[in-house]
């Protein structure tokens, strides 16, 4: 099988003002991580950043993204940003159904996939998220959740250029406890299974891992085949980190 291109998604939360943003910029713009075919660089900035980063990073080679975008283009919803907006901004990718919109706002995996479908209607690639708790894993349960999470979020048949699911395991987000390579390997063939059953041809989608990615664990995460990228909270809002662990996969073929 050839390999897919891998994507280095980072996904900054509720974090960073405008000078953390120039700065990130700059200090990124130093580093210069390699550009290439077979990587894609990818920041989600807080709403207020996306107006600021988008040509900088641009012009970096790396493509920007929102975090969440409202099911409707636009109307009377206090707080929320929609899929148009993002695209305004020059966006080309939104984060869905985080596990922290999931738990903290209440989403749905219904409303996940009508977002997803929102997303593709103006042209963003939709970064679908999954995951499991940690007492669902402890129960054994963590691969039948991920089945049900990937069968209702993810809309039938996506093309699988507009396909990217993140398995973000719950208890591995922010912990510093990333999940073990076989535990990440075995529920990507998991997923991967679960995508080719909901889409018929999942073969160019990307599986991304999130949870504790960092400079010391991305290379081995990233070498498995089966892992076509990581979507990245905590470093990557530091820029040497970001690109340390861009820089551990080829940008060519
Ligand atoms: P951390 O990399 O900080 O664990 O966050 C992962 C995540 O939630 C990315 O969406």
């Amino acid at each position: 099988m050839s390999r897919r291109i891998k994507l280095i998604a980072g996904n900054w939360k509720m974090n960073g003002s405008r000078a953390v943003g120039a700065a990130f910029i700059d200090r990124l713009g130093a580093l210069r991580p390699a550009a290439g075919p077979m990587r894609r660089m990818l920041i989600c900035p807080p709403a207020t950043l996306i107006s600021s980063m988008s040509d900088g990073l641009k012009a970096l080679g790396v493509m920007i993204g929102g975090q969440d975008c409202h099911v409707q283009a636009s109307g009377a919803f206090t707080g929320d940003i929609s899929g148009p907006m993002l695209r305004d901004f020059g966006c080309d990718y939104v984060i869905v159904g985080h596990s922290e919109r999931r738990a903290v706002h209440g989403e749905t995996d219904q409303l996940v996939q009508a977002k997803a479908l929102a997303a593709l209607e103006i042209g963003l690639i939709p970064i679908i998220c999954v995951g499991e708790t940690l007492a669902e894993r402890e129960a054994g349960q963590a691969e039948s959740i991920v089945r049900a999470q990937i069968a209702q979020s993810v809309p039938d048949r996506i093309a699988p250029a507009n396909l990217v699911v993140a398995y973000e395991p719950i208890w591995a987000i922010g912990t510093g406890r990333a999940a073990t390579l076989d535990d990440i390997a075995a529920m990507h063939h998991t997923i991967r299974d679960a995508l080719t059953v909901k889409s018929g041809d999942a073969e160019g989608g990307l599986v991304l891992y999130g949870g504790s990615v960092k400079p010391g664990n991305a290379a081995e995460i990233l070498a498995l085949d089966i892992v076509d990228g990581a979507l990245i909270g905590g470093a990557s809002l530091a820029a040497e980190d970001f690109a340390a662990i861009a820089n551990t996969v080829s940008a060519n073929a």
